[in-house]
């Protein structure tokens, strides 16, 4: 599949390379030409303006700092109607709409889906050991369904926890995980696997 990524950081170029390795061709964007090439070219990928990644992915992934979201889809109006995997976190924290609900606000013609929230970089831009568990939130279950198994193609067991509204247990779910990596010391490779026994 053609997946565009808006962003070249560790979220960006780590989920656009584990895609690249499954078959997928990937297309970074950036708000600045010469860093896309050189995120792209790390990556085998290929790069270019934001709107550009806009119009090649099928699928678009959103992997820029939550405040940034609003100003960065406002410029993008190619985002109409597309699937879009959000990524982001929102650690201010306090709001009763989860971020995803607020994003798809936002982008009231797109299908928003939350993913990779609540993984690490490390764990996405190093080797896994094993499959874990990436939780998928929003309310298109269609575009759900088109994204599952790209995101199994990638290492991870796929788990649809519900709409938009319940992406604020993934936005507090991180808020756990920075507290047990960042507050406990357990490190950021760590990562969640649910299993039923
Ligand atoms: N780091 C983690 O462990 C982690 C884990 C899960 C989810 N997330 C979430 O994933 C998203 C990306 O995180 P990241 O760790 O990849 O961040 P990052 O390394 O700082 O990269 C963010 C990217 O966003 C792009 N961007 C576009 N507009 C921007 C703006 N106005 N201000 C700043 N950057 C802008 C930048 O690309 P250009 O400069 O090329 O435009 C930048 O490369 C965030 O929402 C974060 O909460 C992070």
């Amino acid at each position: 599949m053609q997946i565009g990524i808006i962003g070249t950081g560790r979220i960006a170029s780590g989920v656009g390379r584990r895609l690249i390795n499954a078959g997928h061709t990937v297309f970074l964007g950036s708000r600045d030409l010469s860093k896309a090439q050189g995120a792209a070219q790390a990556i085998g990928a290929q790069g270019g303006s934001q709107a550009e990644a806009v119009s090649f992915g099928e699928i678009i992934i959103l992997a820029v700092p939550f405040g940034s979201v609003a100003d960065v889809v406002a410029a993008l109006p190619g985002l109409k109607g597309k699937i879009v995997i959000e990524t982001a976190n929102d650690l201010q924290g306090g709001n009763p709409l989860s971020s995803t609900e607020r994003i798809q606000a936002l982008l009231p013609e797109a299908k928003v889906i939350k993913a990779f929230n609540h993984v690490f970089a490390q764990i996405i831009a190093d080797e896994m050991t094993q499959r874990t568990t990436a939780f998928i939130a929003g309310d298109d279950k269609a575009a759900k369904a088109i994204i599952k198994p790209i995101i199994e193609s990638i290492g991870f067991d796929v788990v649809d926890v519900g709409g938009a509204k319940e992406a604020l247990h993934l936005d507090n779910l991180v808020r756990f995980l920075i507290h047990l990596g960042y507050g406990l010391g357990m490190g950021t490779d760590i990562a969640v696997k649910l299993v039923k026994v």
